[in-house]
């Protein structure tokens, strides 16, 4: 290649009109006669270009083919299905049946920044799951089709990711990567996402998440309990799974609290009639490893009724300095044990400790995985209708945690609709209104599945019922949601 060449693969036709406006925004002087000029953006550019061939990332076969896949228009249209449906003209909740690549596109138009959380629970590529093949050049060849470019016709067809299929990691990374970069621009910019995963793609996922989202926004890697009992069939059973949290921009971001359960509150007691209220003893000695010696804060405390004098032990000194110590025991802000005879406390009231208890990574405070078969026994009177759906309760804690009010939760890859049945169950609780967008493939089940036998023959006709049956049940009339199929346009 020649020096100034554009390495730029001429294949990749597709650049939005918005992403080609913004580089116009941003640099101008690159434009001569309506086309960008390699040469000028390079220049403006200079300090920044890294043309070392040696760079950190991950790289995979294919992952130049899921930049071509993000930026062509969706070749189809959302078509409202009124019949399956609830509440048709006053719903705000979506229900979408399709790809989600296709989804994903669509809702761009309407909903680019204004979506607060993502829930998402991918196929795990367990060597079990479908994934739908979207191999770049068949998304050109139907482009071309419906173009007129071509009389043939697009052929596509969900296929097993086996262990055997080769191309394993390869395969599902292209799966996902396109449909991440496509979810991030939905995003607020306080906006989050949570993705649950196991191990077999934890790894990499978290890389084309920090390449798409910025490792500077990664948030925090959640460890959800999920069994009480390990499987036996491996050199290790794994009880847990992650849930990825990425923010799209971390410093805009404003966690809530957990709530205090009542064991944390029943902690608190006021047993001295304090005006601040219940309280806790605390330690007042400072919070420094290795115990770092300052000088101002080592002076014996002398207890006002005993007399008597403690000083800081050998792992450091007090916490505030004497004028403040002073203070806090004339307000009878230090506790000196029951009989008024022990080493000093800090009374540590709850008037003043924040709202809830501050969040953790370690989740074993939520349901386990057996209770989203529960779920869905309780509504369908079958347990085995859908595999492994997640309980609402995991869902219910993840909104706690990133929405609000009246804020719009999307999950994209929604199975059985455990995400819009958290929604709506947590709403009715806390008395938000909180609105979902569900998008499902509409994939098949098998003829022999229970789902089948009990009429419904595709994952998306699971997740519709199921949200029509919470509907139902929650029994308030102004909830509701839209369904919509993808269909494509015809060449
Ligand atoms: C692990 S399941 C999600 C389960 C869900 N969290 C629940 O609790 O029911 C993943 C779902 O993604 C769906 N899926 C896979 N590829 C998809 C695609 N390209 N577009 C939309 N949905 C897809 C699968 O059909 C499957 O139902």
């Amino acid at each position: 290649m020649h020096k100034g060449a554009n390495p730029i693969n001429n294949k990749r036709k597709f650049i939005s009109k918005e992403r080609q406006n913004a580089t116009r925004s941003l640099f101008p002087e690159v434009f001569v006669e309506g086309k960008i000029n390699w040469e000028r953006l390079q220049l403006a550019l200079s300090s920044e270009i890294d043309s070392d061939e040696e760079q950190f990332g991950l790289t995979w076969k294919g992952k130049r083919d899921c930049y071509r896949l993000i930026h062509p228009p969706a070749l189809g249209s959302l078509e409202p299905v009124y019949e399956e449906s609830v509440n048709w003209d006053t719903a705000e909740n979506l229900f979408i049946e399709g790809d989600n690549l296709d989804v994903l596109k669509i809702l761009q138009n309407s909903f680019r920044g204004k979506i607060k959380m993502i829930y998402i629970d991918p196929p795990y590529n367990t060597g079990k799951n479908f994934i739908y093949p979207d191999k770049y050049s068949e998304s050109i060849q139907s482009y071309n089709v419906n173009n007129g470019n071509s009389k043939e016709k697009k052929k596509s067809s969900l296929s097993q990711n086996g262990d055997l299929a080769g191309r394993f990691h390869s395969n599902w990374l292209s799966m996902m990567f396109p449909r991440l970069f496509l979810a991030r621009t939905l995003l607020t910019e306080d906006g989050v996402i949570f993705i649950s995963i196991d191990d077999h793609e934890v790894y990499n996922l978290r890389q084309i998440l920090n390449e798409i989202f910025g490792e500077e926004n990664f948030v925090e890697e959640i460890i959800w309990k999920k069994k009480n009992t390990p499987p036996n069939d491996k050199v290790i059973g794994a009880a847990h799974e992650y849930i990825l949290f990425y923010a799209r921009n971390i410093r805009k971001i404003l966690l809530n609290l957990r709530p205090r359960t009542p064991k944390q509150v029943e902690r608190y007691q006021n047993p001295d009639n304090h005006p601040k209220g219940p309280w806790t003893a605390g330690d007042l000695m400072s919070n420094v490893k290795g115990g770092r010696y300052v000088k101002s804060l080592y002076f014996p405390i002398v207890n006002p009724i005993a007399g008597e004098e403690h000083f800081p032990t050998s792992n450091g000194n007090w916490r505030f300095n004497k004028k403040k110590i002073d203070g806090l025991i004339s307000k009878g802000g230090i506790y000196f044990g029951d009989n008024g005879d022990r080493r000093p406390k800090l009374k540590r009231f709850l008037s003043d400790v924040k709202e809830g208890a501050p969040n953790t990574t370690l989740w074993d405070f939520v349901p386990l995985n057996t209770r989203g078969s529960l779920e869905m026994k309780e509504l369908f009177g079958i347990s085995t209708i859908f595999d492994n759906p997640k309980p609402c309760g995991l869902i219910i804690e993840l909104l706690k945690l990133g929405s609000n009010k009246d804020d719009l939760v999307l999950d994209f890859f929604s199975g059985s609709s455990t995400t819009a049945h958290a929604v709506l169950a947590l709403n009715e609780e806390d008395g938000c209104n909180r609105k979902f967008i569900m998008v499902q493939l509409a994939e098949p089940k098998n003829v022999d599945s229970e789902a089948s036998k009990a009429g419904y023959s595709t994952i998306a006709d699971i997740g519709k019922e199921r949200i029509r049956k919470v509907i139902n049940d929650i029994g308030n009339p102004c909830s509701g949601f839209r369904t919509f199929k993808f269909v494509k346009w015809d060449n």
